[in-house]
């Protein structure tokens, strides 16, 4: 006995010193701030809107049972008298419960240039719907039944230049649509590229990642591969190589993916990159069910689209992660939040909750992009979501893993809190860095390809070679991928005092609906990397 005693002893100790020189070298400055919210706003936010009203939509589904908030006035909607949707309001942390009438589960959504949330399809007499919620004090769901030309389920909505929104897929769709419908748009459009990458065992290509590129085609990715494609023509007018090891990153391998910030955009040829980050291994879904919990993939793949010969670049995260959100942040990083290292999208199916965020600096050389972050107490699991808000914060709600509200004995039970990450840009200790925005005022209306002025103020020094403006698109976060997520970059061209600890700097918005769908963006002036709190702009069409 004594010698074992004596042997594990050292191996302990040895452990010891291992582990404590491996977090040596490889903890790089962690940062980030989380805060609880709302220990329970009633619901399980498994989707999330930003409106341009600083409110937040969210709504879980409406077939799993009670939900912890009461509709309001005692109303009920087929005998269940809960909310299954709310309305967050950010600027004084409250909660409002709304109705709906019929089943969002697993739907998607886009905001309509007019900022309306455009939300579509879901599960039984959902399937068909679309549901349009227009941010203003007291207003509620309005619900349209058979809008769509088939059920959508699992399907991936874009805001288009014309206004439109396109919805892509949905289980055993293979096809797209157009919403609103006109005449000549009421058609359902077959789409091979989904039969060609639909898993006979494991789907894997639901939720696809689609990204409108600069040249006005759609970049779809779908399990392990992507095309360009021209939804006017109906026409691939690109194949990109599979992505290396060919494991697949859409759901329910649910990995994220994002259109990095577009930049330069006033020279002729606008580069634009894709990164998809994580998933999990082929055979991975089909695993779970049976109990075997495979480790995620810990990779991430980044594209230049419009390369004449786009190839693949991996990088590789500090961590394994599937379905973790994807985010890009005011100050053009990617932050990349909630999920876990084990396991696949699925009831149950995700094991080892990954708390650390990480954030991605496209900018820095291959191999010191990823930065962790602090981590989180509260696990986030399948349906847990992530969006940005105004002030730079990230709003992290959601998770449940389970087909009914558990709200006890479960190890990750159904998650009612609210919390919100506050990244390094925000600490106190750059606030002499921030800039304030004091003119325009948010809600502005701009137009494309025109100057504009933006004035702000500065508590300390100003280093006018690093100030820039960007803009980001309020994204429909579900399931790991936020929809329409896009962040131009717009250059200062000049930089001037014109005030006591005032400045303005001059910029061209963008040039086309390519670029920047008409709508609702938010818009900061970032100096030094440090972001102001932003304000909203609309982008008239
Ligand atoms: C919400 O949960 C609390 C605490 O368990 C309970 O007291 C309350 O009645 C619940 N409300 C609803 C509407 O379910
Ligand atoms: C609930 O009832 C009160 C009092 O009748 C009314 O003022 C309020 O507008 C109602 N709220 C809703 C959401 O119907
Ligand atoms: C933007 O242009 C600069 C300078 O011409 C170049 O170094 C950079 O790679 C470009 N970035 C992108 C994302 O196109």
């Amino acid at each position: 006995m004594k010698p074992i005693s004596l042997v594990s002893d050292l191996m302990i100790f040895s452990l010891f010193i291992l582990s404590f020189q491996f977090s040596l070298t490889t903890t790089r400055a962690a940062g980030g701030k989380w805060q609880l919210l709302q220990q329970n706003v009633g619901i399980s936010a498994m989707h999330m809107q930003l409106l341009y009203n600083d409110r937040v939509i969210m709504f879980d589904r409406t077939d799993f049972g009670k939900s912890n908030l009461s509709l309001p006035n005692g109303t009920c909607v087929r005998n269940d008298c809960t909310a299954h949707s709310a309305e967050y309001d950010v600027t004084t942390n409250t909660v409002r419960p709304l109705t709906v009438q019929s089943d969002i589960w697993c739907s998607s959504g886009s905001v309509a240039p007019n900022g309306n949330l455009i939300q579509t399809g879901g599960y039984d007499i959902g399937e068909r719907r679309v549901r349009v919620f227009e941010p203003c004090t007291g207003c509620d769901w309005k619900e349209y039944e058979n809008t769509l030309g088939v059920n959508r389920w699992y399907a991936t909505d874009h805001i288009l230049p014309d206004g439109r929104q396109i919805i892509i897929g949905g289980r055993r769709q293979f096809n797209y649509e157009f919403y609103p419908k006109t005449e000549s748009s009421s058609h359902v459009y077959s789409f091979p590229f989904l039969v060609q990458t639909n898993d006979p065992n494991e789907e894997n290509n639901l939720y696809p990642y689609v990204f409108l590129n600069v040249d006005g085609n759609l970049f779809i990715f779908a399990n392990n591969r992507a095309i360009l494609f021209d939804y006017v023509m109906n026409k691939v007018v690109k194949t990109y190589p599979q992505i290396p090891g060919g494991d697949p990153r859409s759901y329910p391998s649910t990995g994220s993916a994002v259109l990095l910030p577009l930049r330069n955009l006033t020279t002729p040829s606008i580069e634009a990159e894709v990164l998809v980050c994580g998933g999990a291994p082929k055979g991975s879904y089909i695993k779970a069910i049976k109990g075997t919990f495979v480790e995620a993939l810990n990779t991430c793949g980044r594209i230049k689209i419009n390369d004449p010969k786009p190839q693949w670049v991996v990088e590789t995260m500090p961590q394994a992660r599937v379905m973790s959100d994807m985010l890009l942040l005011p100050d053009g990083t990617v932050l990349i939040i909630n999920g876990a290292s084990f396991g696949t999208a699925g009831w149950e199916l995700g094991q080892n909750p990954v708390l650390e965020p990480l954030v991605y600096r496209p900018d820095n050389a291959v191999g010191s992009r990823f930065e962790k972050q602090n981590p989180a107490s509260i696990p986030r699991m399948y349906h847990s979501t992530a969006v940005l808000l105004r002030d730079g914060r990230v709003l992290v709600g959601g998770s449940n893993p389970h087909d009914k509200y558990e709200l006890a004995d479960e190890l990750f039970p159904t998650e009612l809190r609210l919390e919100a990450f506050s990244p390094d840009y925000l600490d106190a200790k750059y606030s002499k860095l921030r800039p304030r925005i004091v003119d325009p005022k948010s809600q502005a209306k701009i137009s494309y390809g025109k100057k504009l002025f933006i004035r702000f103020s500065l508590k300390g020094s100003i280093a006018t070679n690093l100030v820039m403006v960007t803009i980001v698109a309020p994204s429909f976060n579900t399931h790991s991928f936020s929809m329409n997520q896009r962040l131009l970059v717009l250059a200062a061209e000049t930089v001037k005092k014109v005030g006591t600890m005032t400045y303005q700097v001059q910029v061209t918005t963008p040039g086309s609906g390519n670029l920047a769908p008409s709508g609702y963006y938010l818009l900061y002036v970032v100096h030094q990397q440090i972001p102001s709190e932003g304000i909203w702009v609309q982008i008239l069409l």
